[in-house]
């Protein structure tokens, strides 16, 4: 995988040495490369580039670990939604069983965010060591787990999304852990 990777990533920036195609030389060729690049192991490149995208500074990112800081702060954000989005649904739950699902949903969340702010101040910071872990653990551990939990019970859709933020935003640190 990592010979793959490293294969693109010579090859697309060969395309840039020889004049490639127009887009590659837009403002965003920081952006597209690296959801290019991520693209075929992690995330299809146009998923990576509109979760990215939900902070419209994506496209003037200068360089990756810029990248990897608005990737770390929007997963921040979206679970400090995903949790608000929790306690309401707690708050309007009609009965024991959503009760029940959403109060272990939350607990999950309210553990979560603390880890996630931790991780966004090292990337700020350009520490990366620790980071990956953490969003896995968080998207994988706390958005799958409350899906399981709520069995038929419906969930706020913030978690799901929750979800997919912090699977890219893992796959981002790690290469520019790796590229960076
Ligand atoms: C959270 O992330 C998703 C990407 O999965 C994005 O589309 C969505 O707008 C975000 N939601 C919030 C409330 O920030």
């Amino acid at each position: 995988m990592l010979v793959g990777a490293l294969l693109l990533l010579v090859l697309s920036s060969a395309t840039e040495i020889h004049g490639g195609p127009s887009s590659r030389a837009a403002p965003c060729s920081t952006l597209a490369q690296l959801c290019t690049s991520l693209g075929p192991w992690y995330v299809a490149p146009n998923v990576c580039v509109s979760t990215l995208c939900v902070d419209p500074s994506c496209r003037s990112a200068p360089d990756l670990p810029e990248l990897a800081v608005i990737a770390t702060r929007l997963t921040v954000y979206n679970a400090t939604v995903a949790k608000a989005s929790i306690e309401h649904a707690l708050a309007h739950a009609k009965d024991g069983k959503a009760r029940k699902v959403m109060q272990s949903c939350l607990q999950l969340y309210t553990g979560a965010v603390p880890k996630l702010q931790w991780a966004a101040r090292s990337v700020a910071a350009g520490r990366y060591s620790g980071v990956p872990e953490v969003l896995e653990d968080a998207s994988k551990h706390v958005s799958s787990e409350c899906t399981d939990l709520a069995g038929k019970v419906a969930l706020p859709k913030e978690n799901g999304e929750f979800f997919m933020m912090g699977y890219v935003a893992k796959a981002v640190v790690e290469w520019v852990q790796l590229f960076g």
